[in-house]
């Protein structure tokens, strides 16, 4: 299912696999959380390109990989024939009772309201089933995204935070929205994880590739001159000459919740 609103899609699979790996690379360890069981059914919540629902299926479920990006689907597709992978948007999850686990790695910070997808992923689980997700938490990325809304700010343009494209819970407010839906919270953590982007375009390339819904109604000339002063404003504290990259201030939140 799509997002009928959203007409284009911003997602570049390649650029998301060849600049932006360490997204799957980091969530590895989500699937010790997770802990697969052979033959159990378990839906991968924003797959991605699909390597993480790879892993999953290697040891022995059964995965379906949903994501709300076709040309990400379509590369998922390609890479790993013998998984299902599905369009469909997290707000829209119709699944009823079918799954053992819902798993998901950095993608519902850009899922709202929180809770239409927390409802959905509640119904889709089997009683006693597990929803294990981690995702951007309280303070994600602040350092540059303050930098952009204030550079957006000095160009002579409002910013409404309301149209911030992500959401960024505390574990208090993301696990009572959880135990409100239903779940059972028997694990919850926030904790920095900072993250190198490589490159001297490192943190041009991530804005661009994740960050363009903030420059809505901007010129690119501007939007690229907005980015120019981010990158002079950052670089005594972000980019590290001698590794030649620069570290994003990415914050998790991982929890797990039991459907009982
Ligand atoms: C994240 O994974 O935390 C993230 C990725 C893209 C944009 C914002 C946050």
């Amino acid at each position: 299912m799509t997002d009928n609103h959203r007409i284009i899609d911003p997602w570049n699979a390649n650029l998301y696999d060849n600049k932006h790996a360490f997204v799957s690379a980091l969530g590895s360890n989500l699937i010790e959380l997770l802990a697969p069981q052979k033959d159990e059914s378990i839906l991968d919540l924003g797959c991605g390109t699909g390597d993480l629902a790879e892993k999953i299926s290697d040891l022995g479920a059964s995965v379906t990989g949903v994501d709300q990006s076709e040309n990400m689907i379509t590369s998922a597709r390609n890479k790993y024939p013998n998984i299902q992978f599905f369009v469909q948007d997290a707000l829209r999850l119709d699944y009823k009772q079918e799954f053992d686990a819902v798993f998901s790695n950095a993608t519902l910070h850009w899922v709202k309201p929180p809770k239409q997808a927390l409802m959905g992923i509640f119904n889709g689980l089997k009683h006693g089933g597990r929803f294990v997700a981690e995702f951007g938490g309280k303070g994600n990325v602040k350092t540059i995204t303050d930098e952009i809304i204030l550079g957006i700010k000095r160009n002579g343009f409002e910013y409404d935070m309301e149209h911030f494209p992500w959401y960024y819970p505390s574990i208090g407010e993301y696990t009572g929205l959880m135990e409100e839906t239903g779940f059972e919270v028997v694990f919850a953590q926030l904790f920095e994880r900072l993250t190198i982007l490589e490159g001297e375009n490192g943190l041009r390339n991530w804005i661009e590739m994740f960050g363009s819904s903030l420059f809505e109604g901007i010129s690119e000339t501007v939007t690229q001159q907005i980015i120019t002063d981010v990158e002079q404003r950052l670089k005594g504290t972000l980019f590290n000459q001698e590794t030649n990259s620069w570290t994003a201030d990415y914050k998790r939140i991982r929890v797990m919740g039991m459907k009982k």
